[in-house]
């Protein structure tokens, strides 16, 4: 029966235990000098490392401007990283960094000449070596929530006639074709991982392409969901959400381990998750903005600040409000 502090070995990387930091913005998060990066972002993923999470992934980097240093690779940013990577490997963790294409939900791939997708191609490929150069254990390409490279992967949205639309080996071919040249470029060990969604319109599609993910060569999947949330019928006895759902369906379908995603906040969710082995790793992403020490404190089994599950969180404007620590602190004294 796996148990949190269980490790796992992803392509000769051993995480120490199963609970993984999602990648999450930190939108008040300011930066220094004018630079998307700054010192706020290496204390809270020292944070988190210090707690004792196994994997870290870091919250979405945008490729664009990789190629000319610029947005979130200037050099300072760079700098940053760098510092995140090595902080967080100091305290035992796993560090990855999310690559995406941008946050424009509106963009309609179908409408993009093939050489500006080729580009992309080149960003995503040399984010991916950058990564590795600055100390990261690998990259995870966000395939999901409605965002540019999930559109490539639904069929529902992708609707090109030339190499990258059409049958699904097509449609993960932006990715596919550059991960030969990843490994070239980049230590044997380095994880190269999968973000997307089950339900896309179906969940034979999710399953087919989690598969062939597999089979190019990717090291792991982490389910959440794709342009829409999953219209999955949960069966009753499934005591996890809908989502975590998704991801025992790839689970059960696939070898590389998966990662279940979505309100895994205490204790007795992250056991069910695990016992069951309804995924091999425990993502957790608010859990941990509420407390840093979330896996110490799975440890002690005591004085965890459990996420209070604010609607809409309040990462997502002022992270100084989120109401968890000043709750607890109460609680506490
Ligand atoms: C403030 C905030 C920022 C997020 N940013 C990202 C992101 O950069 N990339 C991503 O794939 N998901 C992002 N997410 C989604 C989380 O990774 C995660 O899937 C979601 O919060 C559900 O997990 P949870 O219930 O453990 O929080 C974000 C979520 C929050 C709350």
């Amino acid at each position: 029966m796996t148990k949190f502090n269980d490790s796992l070995s992803i392509r000769g990387n051993v995480l120490k235990n199963r609970i993984v930091m999602l990648p999450m913005r930190t939108f008040s998060f300011n930066g220094d000098e004018g630079n998307f990066y700054g010192q706020e972002h290496i204390d809270h993923y020292t944070k988190a490392a210090k707690g004792g999470t196994g994997l870290i992934i870091l919250e979405a980097t945008d490729v664009s401007g990789v190629l000319t240093e610029e947005n979130q690779w200037t050099k300072y940013c760079q700098n940053v990283l760098k510092t995140i990577a090595y902080n967080t490997k100091f305290y035992g963790a796993k560090v990855m960094m999310q690559l995406f294409c941008g946050g424009d939900k509106t963009v309609d791939i179908n409408k993009i000449p093939k050489e500006n997708i080729e580009k992309k191609q080149k960003e995503m490929l040399e984010a991916a070596i950058k990564s590795y150069k600055l100390g990261f254990d690998g990259v995870e390409y966000h395939f999901a929530h409605g965002f540019y490279l999930c559109k490539f992967l639904d069929s529902r949205e992708n609707k090109r006639d030339d190499n990258f639309g059409g049958s699904l080996e097509k449609r993960i071919k932006i990715l596919t074709d550059i991960l030969a040249k990843i490994r070239e470029n980049t230590g044997d060990n380095f994880i190269v991982g999968v973000r997307m969604g089950l339900y896309m319109p179906n969940n034979e599609e999710g399953i087919a392409t989690a598969k062939l993910l597999e089979e190019k060569g990717v090291d792991f999947l982490d389910i959440t969901f794709g342009m829409e949330e999953p219209a999955n019928n949960v069966p009753s006895d499934f005591e996890l959400s809908h989502i975590a759902y998704s991801g025992y369906i790839i689970k059960q379908n696939v070898n590389i381990p998966v990662i279940g995603v979505y309100h895994l906040r205490t204790p007795e969710e992250i056991e069910i998750l695990l016992k069951n082995e309804y995924a091999d790793l425990a993502g957790v992403g608010r859990g941990i903005l509420a407390d840093p020490d979330f896996t110490k404190h799975l440890s002690y089994k005591k004085d965890l600040k459990k996420c209070l599950g604010c609607n809409p969180c309040f990462w997502y404007e002022d992270h100084t409000k989120c109401p968890a620590h000043t709750i607890h602190n109460i609680l506490n004294k």
